[in-house]
């Protein structure tokens, strides 16, 4: 079973080939987020027009990566994949139609795949011992969502952010220290030479409920700025190094809580923030002191990529097989993870 994927959810071209097992074979990816910085952040349009621009270069590099050409995909590829939401609407109906195109001209079924859900998997492409139930904690620049995953097509949302989410947080953080876009692993890189004690930036746990909010910590560092502004090098890393803190010990403490309270002994990471070091450290450190067992995504697909999208494809197909025809399938920006149908 081969599958051909293909990402366009937000700000990056992606195409990726899944061979038999669900290895990746091949995985390009163009990243838009030189025509996105100097806005700080992704103007929907822009990405629209930058995916129609990238999309057939990211799919022929991918296909000559594994020597597929148009005269031998239809032996080598038996499926598309593509991501159908939720997303920018105009960045989603790129990738959708051609994969549908695709799916039309060559014969093949087509495979829907929720975005979030690719996040949820990312940890296990390479790790393929899933394990059902566990808590998954999804943070990017469009989502921090705390799910529960009873099992694979079964997702209870327990939690997510009220405001910002943790990716934006950083973004705007970098913004507002005269740092670029994105900002989070540039945040991050300065932070690992700062002292995380050196401000005290507020931790919003929102006792009683599991969602989130990090519009107060950004609100923090704002006020102090205007009463500190940076004096040099190694202030701004203490500033990095403690932002990075209040949100990782918020992130950490609040998803051990729900696993604890669910008593589920697993915890799976996913999304561009979870590459960030000391959330990776922090949360292996308190798995090992909780005996959950913590799963992370290879930094390659931490942030958004098909192959995370062609390896939830595969499972798909093997939990219930091809059934999709291409007439069903639409796009849908505000695709629903607890919705997802499976049969
Ligand atoms: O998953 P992703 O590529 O896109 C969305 O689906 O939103 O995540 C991108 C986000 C950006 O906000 C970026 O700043 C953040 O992930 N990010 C990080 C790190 N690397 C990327 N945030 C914190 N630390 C990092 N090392
Ligand atoms: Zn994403």
């Amino acid at each position: 079973m081969n599958v051909l994927a293909i990402e366009t959810s937000c700000d990056e071209t992606s195409a990726s080939i899944i061979v038999n097992g669900g290895k990746v074979e091949s995985t390009v990816i163009s990243s838009q987020t030189r025509i996105h910085a100097k806005f700080f952040g992704v103007v929907p349009e822009l990405a629209s027009r930058a995916h129609t621009e990238n999309i057939n270069l990211v799919i022929s590099r991918v296909l000559s990566n594994s020597e597929i050409t148009f005269d031998n995909f239809s032996k080598k590829i038996d499926a598309i994949a593509f991501t159908a939401g939720p997303g920018l609407a105009g960045a989603l109906l790129v990738g959708a139609v051609a994969a549908k195109s695709l799916a039309i001209v060559y014969e093949k079924p087509l495979i829907p795949v929720n975005h979030l859900e690719g996040h949820i998997y990312s940890s296990f492409i390479e790790n393929k011992l899933i394990d059902h139930p566990f808590l998954s904690l999804i943070i990017s620049g469009g989502h921090t969502e705390l799910i529960l995953v009873k099992d694979f097509g079964k997702y209870k949302i327990l939690g997510r952010t009220r405001d910002d989410a943790a990716g934006e947080a950083f973004d705007k953080a970098a913004k507002m220290l005269g740092l670029s876009y994105p900002g989070g692993g540039i945040v991050d890189e300065r932070a690992e030479k700062g002292n995380p004690e050196a401000i005290r930036f507020t931790r919003p746990y929102l006792k009683g409920s599991w969602d989130f909010s990090f519009s107060g910590i950004k609100t923090a560092l704002l006020n102090y700025l205007k009463m500190n502004p940076v004096k040099n090098e190694r202030h701004l890393n203490d500033i990095c190094a403690s932002f990075r803190q209040a949100i990782s010990e918020t992130l950490c403490f609040k998803s051990f809580a729900a696993a604890k309270d669910l008593k589920l002994k697993r915890i799976v990471l996913g999304g561009g923030v979870s590459a960030n070091y000391l959330i990776r450290k922090m949360f292996l450190k308190a798995g090992r002191e909780n005996k959950i067992k913590v799963f992370m995504p290879p930094f390659i697909y931490c942030t958004d990529n098909a192959a995370m999208i062609g390896y939830t494809a595969y499972l798909k197909y093997a939990k219930c097989g091809l059934k999709y025809s291409d007439t069903q399938l639409v796009s849908n920006p505000s695709l629903n993870l607890e919705d997802w149908q499976y049969n």
